[in-house]
């Protein structure tokens, strides 16, 4: 049932996060509420940085892909972890600035970022803005001459490699509405154009081939393809870049059934990679970027909801229905997304049931889990769903006027709000 180190049951027979009873949080907090533990996600960050240390020499940085979970308390976890963070849009920008973090270490992603968002990357001197295409390549050169600056800029290339993972989250692709492709010499053609102009600077190359990957085949063979691009560069305009940015993409643990590998594998397979293709390429070892999103956060988080209608559809199934559902988590109704779902104040006892987990909004395919084991419940009940941490928050909606619910940050067992629950005065805020 454990799908991460954090959660726990205590003497109670009650679920806990962080060492923290889900229970009193949910009776202190009140439901839905997403709960994480602080400890998880500063030992994941770590981890990352430990692996580029051992592994490639500490030449390389962790850049926290801030779209899986982006809230103030977030970023200032990372500034204090001394990592990186990749935002992919003004707001995301705004809520990393807003707290102070150095703007040398942001990098800008997104595959249409607006005249408005390229200016505040400028304007803030964000640390990489990687481009996407040539519109937006030629936008920025004037926006960054118009300011007197050159821009640190990086391509996103389409390795043309397949990941095995769901296609709306995979990105590898020739096919994919992101960066510049490999095969048709779009990346090469946008290198040259980079490198005649006067007001960018370009210091690598990009790529994420998708997300929640378990093999690492893929990792090694996008590092051999972008290496291989690295020496036609230098070949065709004598420029070796000295940075390459891997993306993110690493999977984590859903299910108990699942067995992700350690991320330290990760690195130490993609580093030999790197280091034998450099070899026999001659190029120099280039400073490595990777963006983890998902596997910093993801199993560092739960959503703790208070159980309502329970009813049984005989020989169909029963539907047990929580306060909550695909406002503050989409991810089941986009993409069929597993999880292990637990009644947090029977947690101790054998989920002997088999459920569906639906919502509350006003919608069939608002559900949370189908067919998922569960102890007997009834209404009252406090269910919580493991492994949320990653684009639950981030993917929240107020669909059906539904305010978001509260962050609640644990550490050693003390819980913090580090986001407030919505009102129904926010949701209706800006409204004339
Ligand atoms: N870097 C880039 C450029 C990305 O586009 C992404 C994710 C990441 C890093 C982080 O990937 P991660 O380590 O989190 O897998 N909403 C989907 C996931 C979309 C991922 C988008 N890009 C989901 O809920 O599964």
């Amino acid at each position: 049932m454990y799908v991460s180190d954090c959660i726990s049951i205590n003497e109670s027979g009650h679920l806990t996060v962080g060492g923290a009873d889900t229970v009193e949080l949910a009776k202190q907090y009140g439901t839905p509420a997403y709960v994480f533990d602080e400890n998880e996600i500063r030992k994941n960050l770590r981890e990352f940085k430990k692996s580029i240390d051992e592994h490639y020499g500490g030449n390389g940085h962790v850049s926290y892909a801030s779209k899986a979970f982006c809230c103030k308390e977030m970023c200032r976890i990372c500034m204090s972890e001394g990592a990186g963070i990749d935002v992919v849009s003004g707001g995301e920008l705004y809520t990393a600035l807003s707290v102070g973090f150095p703007s040398e270490d942001i990098i800008f992603h997104g595959n249409n970022k607006t005249p408005a968002e390229l200016e505040a990357a400028v304007d803030n001197n964000v640390g990489r803005i990687v481009v996407d295409n040539i519109t937006e390549l030629e936008m920025l050169n004037k926006i960054a001459a118009e300011r007197g600056k050159t821009a640190g800029i990086m391509f996103r290339i389409k390795p043309g490699i397949d990941a095995h993972t769901h296609d709306f989250i995979k990105t590898g692709q020739i096919d994919s509405k992101f960066g510049f492709a490999l095969e048709t010499g779009e990346a090469m053609q946008a290198v040259k154009a980079a490198l005649s102009m006067t007001n960018v600077k370009l210091r690598g190359l990009h790529c994420h081939i998708g997300s929640q990957i378990f093999d690492i085949d893929p990792f090694e063979l996008a590092a051999k393809v972008m290496l291989n691009l690295y020496k036609e560069i230098k070949a065709q305009t004598g420029v070796e870049l000295a940075e390459l940015n891997l993306g993110g993409g690493f999977g984590i643990k859903y299910l108990e059934s699942e067995c992700p590998k350690p991320y330290a594998e990760y690195m130490k397979n993609v580093s030999a990679v790197v280091k034998e293709q450099c070899e026999s390429l001659g190029l120099k070892m280039p400073h490595i970027l990777i963006e983890p999103g998902r596997s910093v956060v993801g199993a560092a988080g739960i959503t703790l909801y208070t159980v309502g209608a329970v009813k049984e559809i005989p020989e169909i199934r029963t539907y047990v229905s929580v306060d909550g559902g695909m406002a503050d988590n989409p991810r089941y109704a986009l993409y069929h997304a597993d999880y292990e779902v637990v009644c947090a104040n029977k947690a101790a006892e054998e989920r002997s049931e088999t459920v569906t987990v639906a919502g509350k909004c006003c919608e069939s395919g608002d559900l949370i889990q189908e067919n998922t084991k569960l102890q007997p419940v009834k209404p009252g009940d406090i269910l919580a769903v493991l492994s949320t941490g990653a684009y639950n928050y981030s993917m929240a909606s107020n669909y059906n006027r539904i305010p978001k619910p509260p962050v609640i940050m644990v550490k050693d067992g003390e819980a913090r709000i580090v986001v407030k629950r919505e009102s129904y005065e926010h949701v209706a805020e800006c409204d004339i």
